[in-house]
């Protein structure tokens, strides 16, 4: 096993050195994951904003749609994709292929779903996945929205990237599920430091919003010595479900709802957080290999 993976590690070393005049000089991808504990709370809604309000910025932004129970970027987005993730794992397309330019300004990769055995890939297949995933190293910044809960799926992309927001509502049960992914995080996933950050999605006011984040930034200060940073809240805005009943996403079609409004400053507030350059997609992959080689 440890010389396979020392194989995939030299394999990556080399397609990332190949690849590196590919994005511009002193920038490299940065890699930020969307989970949550409990489903529904928004992960996708937000992962999909998020990315557009990252590409009206000026990024190239990739969407990594990694929820491979309930895959569903490209349905929000009203975007048939001709291949998927799957395509690629299984039956030898390359990333160029399954990559999709959409009209949004973002580019996706769509998620398989029902393929839920990400993390138990053949040797073969593997290589593959983590091979093409040195061919995003041209994006800023790469958003993957994953399933709910924790699974090795989720952790091994969390625990390859460098930054996880996690998503809550003010529901109880939402709040619970978060911090112990939370607690999972930062007590399984230490091989490198983990940048977490929390988004209270659903909420009525912005009193509510603190209430709940200060919750979960003091529980996992106190229990689990863990700094959580509280990225920003989205208001409950009936535009949301509006927007996915008619595949546009809200904030192209509704710029100034609240929800949109919302997602800019969390962009902001990602922009401004102390952060030093990305690490970029070849650490990403290499921290996946760790997990999984
Ligand atoms: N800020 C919001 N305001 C109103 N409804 C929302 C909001 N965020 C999410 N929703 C609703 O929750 C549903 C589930 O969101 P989704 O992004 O698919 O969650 P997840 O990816 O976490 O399963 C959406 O279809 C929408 O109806
Ligand atoms: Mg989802």
């Amino acid at each position: 096993m440890i010389d396979q993976a020392e194989n995939l590690r030299q394999m990556v070393q080399q397609k990332t050195t190949n690849t590196e005049n590919k994005p511009e000089k002193g920038t490299k991808t940065r890699i930020i994951t969307v989970s949550s504990g409990k489903g529904g709370v928004g992960k996708t809604n937000l992962s999909i904003n998020l990315a557009i309000a990252y590409s009206q910025i000026g990024k190239k932004v990739v969407l990594l749609d990694a929820d491979l129970g309930l895959a569903n970027v490209n349905v929000i987005l009203g975007i048939i994709p001709e291949f998927n993730l799957y395509n690629l794992i299984k039956n030898n397309k390359s990333m160029k292929d399954i990559l999709i330019e959409t009209k949004f300004g973002i580019y996706i990769i769509a998620g398989a779903s029902g393929f839920s055995k990400i993390a138990n890939l053949d040797d073969e297949e593997r290589k593959r996945f983590i091979a093409e995933m040195s061919e995003l190293s041209f994006a800023d910044i790469i958003i993957i929205d994953t399933s709910a809960g924790v699974s090795n799926n989720v952790l091994s992309f969390i625990a390859a990237a460098e930054e996880a927001i996690i998503i809550t509502t003010p529901e109880p049960t939402a709040i619970t599920d978060a911090y112990g992914i939370i607690k999972i995080i930062s007590t399984e996933l230490t091989e490198h430091k983990i940048g977490i950050k929390l988004v209270v999605n659903r909420v009525k006011s912005v009193t509510e919003a603190k209430k709940v984040a200060q919750r979960v930034v003091n529980i996992a200060g106190q229990f689990l010595n863990t700094k959580v940073d509280y990225l920003g809240y989205v208001y409950e805005d009936p535009i949301v479900q509006n927007a996915v009943l008619r595949q546009r996403p809200f904030i192209i079609s509704d710029p100034k709802c609240k929800a949109a409004i919302c997602l800019k400053h969390i962009v902001g507030r990602l922009e401004n957080i102390e952060y030093k350059d990305g690490k970029g997609v070849g650490s990403f992959i290499r921290n996946f290999i760790g997990k999984n080689g």
